[in-house]
């Protein structure tokens, strides 16, 4: 694709009357986002940043990552996808794949729905979201579990906004949104 961008080539899922699906993922430079089932960074803001974005709407996340927290996310409808027959926990969803928990986001009648990790999730993820907003840090890190890639050919950033570090934050870090461009 070359030339400026138009507003028309990114896909607009609302205006399509459907479901917005976005990722919404931290992630170092060399797109580390775990190790050992836990974050690799403590940056209070970025918990903030998520629990604002993702406040009053379903989200979707893997087995292990709802296992990280060990409990479910207040103010937002948990969907926990699992391939183990029976798993269970009081306050959230259980599904077998992406694809039910999406129908099951989609039956609270929200515009938006938002799949939170972790690698695995977000790996099959990519090609359904239709936009990504990322917290950039700004520090390679050495972590088991990764983001994909984002590939700029299939992906615009729309907005960044940069922080340094500071007392509460060790790493300097952008809030990011990509979103993905619309082939014809
Ligand atoms: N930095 C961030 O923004 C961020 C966000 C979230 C998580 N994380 C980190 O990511 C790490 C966890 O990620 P992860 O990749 O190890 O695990 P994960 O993606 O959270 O969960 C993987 C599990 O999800 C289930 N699963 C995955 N694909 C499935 C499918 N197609 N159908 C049914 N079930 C499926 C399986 O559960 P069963 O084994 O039960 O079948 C699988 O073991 C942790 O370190 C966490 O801290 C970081």
């Amino acid at each position: 694709m070359t030339g400026t961008l138009q507003s028309a080539d990114f896909k607009n899922p609302l205006l399509a009357g459907r479901r917005a699906i976005s990722l919404v993922v931290a992630a170092s430079e060399n797109n580390a986002i775990g190790k050992n089932n836990e974050l690799l960074w403590n940056l209070p803001n970025d918990l903030k940043f998520f629990k604002n974005t993702t406040w009053g709407f379903p989200v979707i996340m893997g087995r292990k990552t709802y296992e990280s927290v060990n409990k479910p996310l207040p103010g937002r409808t948990n969907i926990v996808v699992t391939t183990k027959a029976g798993w269970h926990s009081e306050g959230a969803i259980t599904v077998a794949t992406i694809e039910e928990g999406i129908t099951k986001a989609a039956e609270t009648n929200s515009k938006q729905i938002f799949i939170i990790g972790g690698g695995e999730i977000y790996k099959q993820s990519m090609e359904l979201a239709d936009s990504i907003y990322i917290t950039r840090v700004h520090a390679a890190l050495d972590g088991d579990t990764f983001f994909p890639v984002i590939d700029a050919s299939k992906w615009k950033l729309t907005s960044n906004e940069d922080f340094p570090v500071d007392d509460k934050h060790a790493y300097s870090y952008s809030f990011q949104i990509w979103e993905k461009i619309m082939v014809n």
